[in-house]
């Protein structure tokens, strides 16, 4: 049985163990490394504060029990705009609706404070990815997104209307 479950700063040994995953498992479709959020980098305050961003909205997904996959809504800029930021569905998991699921939850939560307009950002080599962010109704922006590390690249913003959802 797949739940998605909210998640609050209390929750940050949950959500640490999930992006910690995440970041070891999925390096090529993170902006943010393993290193920046390891050693130094690993503190109870830092994980509270990325669970408390303000109006986000942090959930993880669990399979027959087990917590399984991550993903979250962030304000973006204006009312109007939200951002779907961190989502990562454990190997173990794959191909099963995950990352449908947690989509749709981020969708519902954006119509439900007013937004429009839910963007992204990935990866341009991360095809599997983008094909799920297509299946959905997101489409290429066009807009240059954030510079790769190799300082050439760029992320690729999708966006997607949420009038019709
Ligand atoms: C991208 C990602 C979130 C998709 O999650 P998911 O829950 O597996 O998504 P789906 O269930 O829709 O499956 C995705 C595809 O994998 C296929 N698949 C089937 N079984 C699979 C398996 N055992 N393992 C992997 N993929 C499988 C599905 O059929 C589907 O293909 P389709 O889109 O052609 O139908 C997940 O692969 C992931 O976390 N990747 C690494 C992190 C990442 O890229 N995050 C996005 C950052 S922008």
């Amino acid at each position: 049985m797949l739940e998605l479950r909210t998640v609050e700063s209390d929750d940050w040994p949950l959500w640490r163990e999930l992006r910690l995953a995440a970041l070891a498992e999925a390096p090529y479709a993170f902006g943010s490394t393993l290193a920046q959020w390891q050693g130094s980098g690993d503190r109870e305050e830092r994980w509270r504060a990325r669970l408390s961003i303000p109006g986000a909205h942090d959930l993880v997904a669990f399979l027959d029990g087990l917590p399984v996959g991550i993903a979250s809504g962030v304000p973006g800029e204006g009312a109007e705009k939200v951002e779907l930021i961190s989502m990562w569905v454990s190997p173990t998991a794959r191909g099963r609706g995950v990352s449908d699921c947690l989509i749709q939850a981020v969708e519902r939560w954006a119509v439900e404070r007013g937004a429009t307009t839910l963007r992204l950002s990935v990866m341009p080599d991360n095809r599997k990815a983008t094909a799920l962010y297509e299946r959905h109704g997101f489409t290429d922006t066009g807009e240059p997104g954030e510079l790769l590390s190799d300082g050439v690249g760029r992320e690729r913003v999708m966006a997607k209307s949420l009038a019709a959802v």
